[in-house]
């Protein structure tokens, strides 16, 4: 009988009683983070500051301790995930495994992954160590893409963090799926609202077959909506990764290549979409996989770098028609920017006209 096969403390590939593990995963039976108190006032009560990466878009959060959170803060957490893509957070020391598995369980069921390697005492914790990789041609983490968007539940949160990083490089890039979409013209976002897409594990099959690994569970196929909801926000994203979005349902091979090719390359480019997160030895960063894209830089060998991995599944993907967009919900934050901005104009030009005044 096949045995686990244990590289660094990880298991890398399955024994017969580990080959269904991954089948046990399960749909969110509710949404996390939906109803929470849209100023996130509990949650803000422990922030000692704040950090926003883009106006839309990343936020670096200090003064939280991730083991700490009252259940409303990890409720207005996974809405400020939502809202913002994706949250940063540094020297979270007591994140040990029990406490990041405790964590993701408050969100939702943790998904156990059907290939990638997994810590020898729980599979819901993945081990994304670089000494253990197989090559890079076949590394998910250095192409954009959306946690195994490939299961009929893909993930709603990621949270990882790294307690080994490079002395240099190894960053990690996320773009937002929400703007991608709000750029797009009407007639396009019409058109894509009403197609679905297959998303499939195929480079993990390709990867055992050059490796031999035994998978923990089957490697999934799924058809999701192109243009998705996001269930918390309630806004539209663009939901297809050039990782496992394989094409678009209803069209040619060749319409589907080109317009997966044309969203890719936009998730890619656009700078304005994208933030960068430089680790440090226990920063966290968890995202929203439904509405972001990610990618790991390749750029730090020969040094070696170690992150843990806890996803947590969502629900089966939607489009709903009516829903709105972060574009949409964006006006009013932006005109109260604009507002403050100003004012603080006026004040400033009070004060200097005040002071000509008294020197005239
Ligand atoms: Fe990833």
């Amino acid at each position: 009988m096949a045995s686990n096969v244990v590289e660094n403390g990880i298991i890398v590939s399955a024994s017969e009683q580990d080959a269904t593990l991954a089948d046990r995963n399960t749909f969110a039976t509710r949404v996390a983070g939906k109803g929470a108190d849209p100023e996130k006032k509990a949650l803000f009560a422990s922030v000692t500051k704040r950090i926003d990466y883009t106006p839309k878009f990343g936020t670096e959060l200090h003064g939280i301790n991730l083991t700490k959170l009252t259940e409303q803060q990890s409720e207005e957490l996974a809405a400020l995930i939502a809202e913002r893509g994706v949250v940063f957070f540094r020297d979270q020391d007591d994140l040990n495994n029990d406490e990041h598995v405790k964590l993701g369980r408050r969100w939702g069921p943790l998904h156990i992954h059907p290939l990638v390697p997994h810590n020898q005492n729980n599979p819901e914790i993945i081990v994304l160590d670089s000494r253990v990789s197989p090559p890079t041609r076949f590394n998910t983490n250095d192409s954009w893409h959306s946690d195994v968007s490939f299961e009929p539940a893909p993930a709603s949160f990621s949270i990882l963090k790294f307690e080994d990083i490079p002395e240099s490089g190894g960053d990690t890039i996320w773009s937002n799926g929400y703007e991608l979409y709000d750029d797009l013209s009407p007639a396009f976002k019409t058109f894509l609202e009403g197609l679905t897409a297959i998303h499939s594990s195929d480079i993990f099959k390709t990867l055992t077959a050059f490796t031999g690994r035994k998978t923990f569970g089957k490697l999934n196929d799924s058809e999701h909506p192109v243009v998705r909801t996001n269930p918390v926000t309630g806004w539209k994203s663009i939901y297809s990764n050039p990782v496992f979005t394989r094409e678009i349902v209803g069209v040619t091979p060749s319409e589907s290549k080109a317009i997966l090719d044309y969203l890719a390359d936009i998730v890619a480019k656009k700078l304005q979409y994208q933030v960068r997160f430089s680790w440090q030895k226990n920063s966290v960063a968890i995202w929203d996989n439904r509405s972001t894209f990610h990618t790991g830089v390749p750029d730090f060998r020969p040094y070696h770098r170690r992150g843990i991995r806890v996803t947590v599944s969502g629900e089966k993907p939607y489009f709903d028609a009516n829903s709105g967009s972060q574009a949409k919900a964006w006006e009013a934050t932006s005109n109260a920017i604009i507002a403050k901005q100003e004012a603080a104009e006026r004040l400033k030009a009070e004060a200097q006209a005040n002071t000509s005044a008294k020197t005239a």
